[in-house]
């Protein structure tokens, strides 16, 4: 944990024990809580162990060399924030890619100015600890929208298949990776402002009047409200304002038409109707598959969903293993929601980081093939 009044905490790798020395000399006078590491093993298990703000790493050592080091770091979903800067005696260009190439945040040669050393040293803590607030943000976030699924119990598991189900859509649709991350945060926060909506509304057993629905319409706004202001959350925003828009300008809040629709939120919408379709809610029985997909087709044909869309997300389903290894995004969120005190469903569907496939959560669709 973060103790607020420390500098920072700094590991040092380095098998030269005199670097490592005169270093750890210079940070702890200034305040800094200095760890060191003499090769790979040992680094990786000290940044498990102390989650240090910045990494300083020699490059050539025995074993596991920096560039490798760097790479295993910005690898694992829980130390890839972490800056490393590469220490090195090594400044040929090709070095300096290789070093870009493993996510090294930045470069010192060796021997190093030590002024200079300090300096990049207190900006990168700096530029640590505002990402750890932000993701503290994020998560406080998903928290507030899992406390929404556990108030109605006819929804749960709705949000994380929800995440895996859009994610899975745009990465068939070879989407950017920003993009994919945003899908897949937006199956979480998509519903935020229900927050806002009352129990009598909310968990009603039964179809909703009127009135009860311009209620229930407020809660894209709300939101988007919500998520307004957080920079990490600027792609997912136009998610939670549009995913109930539709293409011939019937839907809300907006009554946006075809294309002013933001993409993110046609794929949102398409996964949100057919998982809201497959559960069974008081009022009604859960539907099959097929005739959930029946069901967007005709909704497509009314014109109010991209046919292309709703045919590409059909085209996903295929058999999948669920227990992938985690994407960044789900492990971030995993650990927030730790952090909170939630209850993380085990076992669910994640897609990978790697574009190639990555249809987890499609395993579960299998319509059509
Ligand atoms: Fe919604």
């Amino acid at each position: 944990m973060r103790k607020s009044d420390d500098a920072g905490e700094i590991l040092v790798v380095d098998d030269g024990l005199e670097f490592s020395a005169a270093v750890t000399r210079l940070l702890t006078a200034r305040g800094y809580h200095v760890s060191t590491a003499v090769d790979g093993a040992q680094a990786l298990a000290s940044i498990g162990e102390n989650q240090p703000d910045v990494v300083l790493l020699d490059v050539m050592m025995p074993g596991l060399d920096g560039f490798e080091i760097c790479r295993q770091i910005k690898r694992n979903p829980r130390t890839r924030l972490v800056p490393v800067v590469l220490v090195t005696g090594l400044t040929s260009r090709e070095d300096r890619m290789r070093g870009i190439e493993v996510g090294a945040d930045d470069f010192l040669a060796k021997p190093p100015d030590w002024q200079e050393l300090m300096a990049r040293v207190q900006s990168l803590v700096r530029l640590k600890r505002a990402t750890d607030d932000l993701e503290s943000a994020e998560s406080v976030m998903v928290s507030l929208a899992m406390a929404i699924e556990i108030r109605d119990p006819y929804t749960k598991g709705h949000c994380q298949r929800l995440a895996n189900y859009a994610a899975a859509l745009g990465e068939s649709l070879h989407l950017s990776e920003e993009d994919i991350e945003a899908l897949h945060l937006g199956g979480f926060l998509h519903d935020l402002g229900k927050i806002s909506i009352p129990d009598s509304v909310l968990l009603k057993p039964g179809p909703l009047s009127d009135d009860e629905m311009t209620v229930m319409k407020q809660h894209p706004i709300v939101g988007a409200r919500l998520c307004e202001g957080l920079r990490s959350l600027r792609r997912v925003h136009p998610i939670v304002r549009h995913h109930h828009e539709r293409l011939d300008g019937t839907g809300y809040p907006d009554g946006l038409m075809r294309d002013e629709i933001p993409l993110l939120a046609q794929v949102l919408s398409i996964v949100d109707i057919y998982d809201a379709l497959t559960t069974p809610r008081p009022y009604r029985r859960a539907v099959t598959r097929d005739e959930a997909c029946a069901i967007l087709l005709s909704e497509s044909a009314r014109g109010w969903r991209n046919e292309d869309l709703v045919q590409e997300f059909f085209a996903i389903g295929r058999p999948r293993r669920l227990d992938r290894p985690e994407s960044n995004w789900t492990a971030r969120i995993r650990a927030g929601l730790q952090a909170n005190g939630s209850h993380v469903i085990a076992g669910a569907a994640h897609r990978t980081p790697a574009r190639a496939g990555a249809v987890e959560g499609a395993a579960l669709l299998r319509v059509s093939a």
